[in-house]
């Protein structure tokens, strides 16, 4: 049967200690690649930070970015970086070489890949130059 009480993604990744494994595994990832590594502060600890609290939410745990920065409203926060379609596949990739790092098995890692393929395809606001 299915029903309401379905386990979380969140629940499923392991919760709060792993989304901290794969977001700091995935920003290091993000530093470095060239077409993402640019738009982003030298100091990614606050990045990461928030990350891993969107993260916790988009996942179905608990509303932890919400609470402490108000509505996500993810597309415009992201409006004033140019991304492209190239940069969305990167960011990405890098998760992906972030979950396998982290030794996430493949059919979750494939599940969470879904679901953030969306939003990330979403936030692409600058045709590919
Ligand atoms: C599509 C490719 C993406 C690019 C190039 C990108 C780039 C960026 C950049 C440059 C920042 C701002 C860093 C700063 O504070 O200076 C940022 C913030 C953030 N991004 Fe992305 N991002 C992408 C996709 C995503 C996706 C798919 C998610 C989540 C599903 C996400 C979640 C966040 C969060 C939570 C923040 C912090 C927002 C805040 O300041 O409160 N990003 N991103």
């Amino acid at each position: 049967m299915t029903s309401g009480n379905a386990p979380t993604l969140y629940a499923l990744l392991g919760g709060e200690p792993h989304l901290r494994m794969l977001v700091e595994a995935f920003y290091p990832k993000v530093q470095e690649h060239p077409l993402l590594g640019p738009l982003f502060p030298e100091d990614i600890r606050p990045v990461m930070e928030k990350q891993i609290q969107f993260l916790t939410q988009f996942f179905g745990g608990p509303m932890l970015y919400t609470e402490e920065h108000g509505h996500p409203m993810m597309r415009a926060r992201h409006m004033p970086f140019p991304i492209t379609t190239e940069r969305a596949e990167a960011w990405l990739f890098c998760m992906k070489q972030a979950a396998e790092e982290i030794g996430m098995p493949d059919d979750l890692k494939e599940i969470m890949l879904a679901r953030l393929q969306g939003p990330a395809h979403h936030f692409v606001n600058q045709a590919s130059t």
